[in-house]
């Protein structure tokens, strides 16, 4: 694939706030973006070029019946202050192939998608912050181009990456969140579309996470939609209990994201001894472990959010508090193993950081 480069003059390019308190997430964008055309049959057009908006057709598929899908990934300042290292690219180059392959959309190359993404971050080395706790999300997107209002999969395709540095998902920092249950709405159902990345699942859990904002809640426990009773996922990220000292998530069996961080997280809890379980947990079994205090931890672990503590459960109009609302040893240690690879601090015994090779 020829990437065409036309950048920005130096002139015109920003920088990073000069404080990283004021990255906040996803509201600041680096210089430049990657773009790719798909039509009559071939990928083309193969572009960086600066970050601006695109010119659409009002009639393109995607504006109209959502043929779209996306990634969250990460590039890490590595511990030397030098190096910027992907977090296990290639398993979102994978997932963004299947999710295509779900929403009967064009696939973008694997290899394309890993050559045009590290060609980009090298580009954009400078807006990759240095705390802690500070990445480059990368946002890579597929989205439906062709103009046409019958109901049909797209013949025409764009796909692009933009880049913004970010600060940590939630205010809080790494701290006790507190997650809503909801009992009516459901994200997701067997046979639907709950295991692609794509924006449908997201726009249908704005409503909850509006109940859930106003009942001072910052994600959404999601329940199966056939009992709602069996944990599926929360919010953004992929759930996880420490029951009996047994860590429980959700399998992957069609409803639920086959989050990077999730598979990671199991690997890095399993090499610690812990014993892991992908099997659902009803939500009364929960509440009863909060009670008789079986149920000792609960995080999300996603991307954006990294891993977060859950200190407390709004369900039914009633609350419960997980381990006091303080962070969990288990949850700690596992916030230290994963960040401590992706920052570099840590040896990567799993070859999981990819460098940002110049080109
Ligand atoms: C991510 O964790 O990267 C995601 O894609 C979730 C997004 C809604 C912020």
């Amino acid at each position: 694939m020829d990437i065409n480069v036309k950048l920005k003059p130096q002139s015109e390019r920003g920088s990073l706030p000069s404080d990283d308190n004021q990255l906040g997430f996803g509201r600041i964008f680096t210089d430049h973006m990657f773009v790719v055309d798909y039509h009559e049959g071939k990928w083309k057009n193969a572009r960086i070029m600066p970050f601006g908006p695109f010119s659409l057709s009002p009639a393109s598929l995607v504006l109209h019946y959502g043929q779209e899908i996306f990634e969250g990934m990460k590039a890490f300042r590595q511990e030397n202050k030098k190096d910027v290292s992907f977090f296990r690219p290639e398993k979102n180059a994978k997932r963004m192939v299947d999710s295509a392959i779900r929403l009967d959309m064009e696939p973008f190359p694997e290899e394309h998608f890993l050559t045009g993404l590290n060609k980009l971050v090298n580009i954009e080395r400078d807006w990759v912050p240095n705390s802690h706790g500070t990445s480059l999300y990368l946002r890579p997107t597929l989205i439906a181009t062709e103009s046409v209002l019958g109901l049909k999969s797209s013949s025409d395709y764009r796909f692009y990456i933009i880049l913004s540095p970010v600060g940590p998902y939630f205010s809080e920092g790494f701290k006790p969140i507190k997650i809503y249950v909801e009992p009516s709405y459901v994200r997701a159902v067997h046979g639907g579309i709950g295991e692609a990345k794509t924006g449908g699942n997201y726009a249908a859990s704005l409503l909850a996470l509006k109940k859930a904002r106003a009942s001072g809640c910052s994600q959404v426990l999601w329940l199966d939609a056939k009992e709602h009773k069996y944990i599926e996922e929360v919010g953004t990220m992929n759930q996880f209990f420490v029951m009996d000292d047994i860590i429980y998530t959700a399998p992957t069996d069609g409803t639920v994201l086959k989050g990077v961080t999730r598979e990671s997280v199991l690997q890095l809890a399993k090499d610690q001894g812990y014993k892991v379980k992908e099997e659902y947990l009803a939500i009364d079994q929960v509440i009863d472990g909060i009670k008789n205090g079986a149920l000792s931890e609960a995080f999300g672990a996603g991307t954006a959010a990294s891993i977060a503590p859950v200190g407390e459960l709004r369900y039914k109009e009633k609350v419960y508090q997980i381990n006091n609302n303080r962070v969990g040893p288990i949850s700690e240690k596992l916030y230290e193993l994963l960040t401590g690879i992706q920052y570099g601090r840590i040896k990567d015994e799993y070859g999981w950081n990819v460098l940002v090779k110049d080109d």
